[in-house]
């Protein structure tokens, strides 16, 4: 789809670790401008350099650096009589987003969120456009839909997205019954400045605050089917173990998985390896930031690694690798995702780009019809 006109776009919770990758990821971007960024009282009136604390390994853009950070609230008046963007992309904390998403949908905004605050709802999508964009239909069961046009869509936990990845195609083919996950989670996912150098240097915590609840119930809601207005999450056991450990980007997970009885006959490594290699989706490729290969099979014995794997499809391909028979279950294999890419902006901007396809963010397919 080629487009001429690019479309404004916001970020709330700009300053943060999502927000600055959203700023990184977005600079360039064919279809989407940045045009608005909002954080916190904290930074609210400073210019975009001086409210935050730059913290990823590309250059600030200089127009971004210059840029007044505005108050998160979306009426005109309260924005120094600048209009607010029709597309948000969201990055704040799930209590805080709890009330200022709905908010802006509310205010005839697409907030396309991070956040865990309403991935769970049932009238929100849940999604990766690889593996459930029929799930955006459940847009329009939104509220603020018919009445001013506004929406939420949400991208996954960032451990969900590269389990979900890793399993659809084999949910696809034999069926899954049971997922026993256990994750090594880089500290990047906890924000910044995140888990203290003191707490997270030469050591392993075993517990992340509610991410094995989420892990759980987003990985049976993004397997599930689209029946009606409502999504019929999987019917499969899932038993998570989530750690935090020191590594700067990039979640690693050891999965071990019992089939279902899809295929007829017990599943060989090679009908696995062939359920991913030939794995096509239905939607989502062919967009910009999608990769090429969504998921990319690593051989060696001892791969993939977040530091050697994580930037595969330019951070927005998840790597699988390792599979061999389970004793207790049927298979075992590793995953990886880049956490702040491929688990948070970057998904969320391919969400946005699905949007803008399926002609959801009108001014996008409008200048699209021009072209
Ligand atoms: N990091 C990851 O890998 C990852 C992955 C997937 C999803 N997520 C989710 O994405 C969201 C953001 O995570 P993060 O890691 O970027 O967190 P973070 O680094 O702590 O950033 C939080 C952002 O929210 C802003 N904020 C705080 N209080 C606010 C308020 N009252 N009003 C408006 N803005 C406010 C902060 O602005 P100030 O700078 O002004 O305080 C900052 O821009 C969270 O919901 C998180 O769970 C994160």
């Amino acid at each position: 789809m080629a487009i001429k006109a690019k479309l404004s776009v916001g970020i709330l919770g700009a300053t943060g670790m999502v927000g600055q990758r959203f700023i990184q990821l977005l600079e360039n971007h064919p279809w989407f401008e940045v045009a608005w960024l909002a954080a916190s009282d904290r930074s609210s009136g400073k210019s975009y350099c001086e409210a935050a604390k730059w913290r990823l390994d590309t250059p600030l853009p200089e127009r971004i650096a210059q840029m007044t950070v505005r108050p998160a609230e979306p009426s005109t008046a309260a924005n120094g009589n600048q209009s607010v963007p029709k597309v948000i992309f969201a990055a704040l904390d799930a209590a805080i987003a709890r009330e200022m998403e709905p908010a802006f949908a509310n205010a005839g905004c697409a907030v396309i969120s991070n956040s865990s605050a309403f991935r769970m709802a049932p009238n929100v999508p849940l999604v990766i456009p690889e593996i459930n964009a029929d799930h955006l239909h459940l847009i329009e069961e939104q509220p603020s839909r018919s009445s001013t046009g506004g929406y939420m869509v949400t991208n996954p936990n960032c451990s969900a997205i590269g389990l979900v990845m890793a399993l659809k195609p084999i949910e696809v083919r034999f069926g899954i019954e049971q997922i026993f996950v256990t994750t090594m989670q880089a500290v990047s996912g906890a924000g910044y400045p995140g888990v203290a150098s003191m707490d997270i240097l030469g050591n392993v915590v075993p517990y992340i605050g509610g991410e094995e609840e989420k892990l759980e119930a987003e990985t049976l809601k993004l397997l599930g089917k689209l029946n009606g207005h409502v999504v019929e999450p999987l019917h499969a056991k899932v038993s998570a173990h989530c750690n935090r450990v020191a590594v700067e980007d990039g979640h690693t997970e050891s999965v071990s998985i019992k089939l279902g009885s899809k295929l007829g006959r017990p599943a060989t490594r090679e009908d696995l390896l062939a359920a991913w290699a030939e794995f096509r989706p239905l939607f989502g490729q062919g967009l910009p930031t999608a990769p090429d290969q969504p998921i990319e099979w690593a051989p060696q014995n001892d791969r993939p690694q977040p530091r050697l794997d994580r930037n595969r499809g330019n951070g927005m391909a998840v790597t699988v690798g390792r599979l061999r028979p389970c004793p207790v279950l049927d298979w075992k294999f590793t995953v990886l995702s880049h956490n702040t890419i491929r688990g948070a902006a970057g998904a969320a901007i391919l969400n946005a780009e699905l949007l803008a396809s399926l002609g959801k963010l009108e001014p996008v397919a409008e200048a699209a019809a021009r072209a």
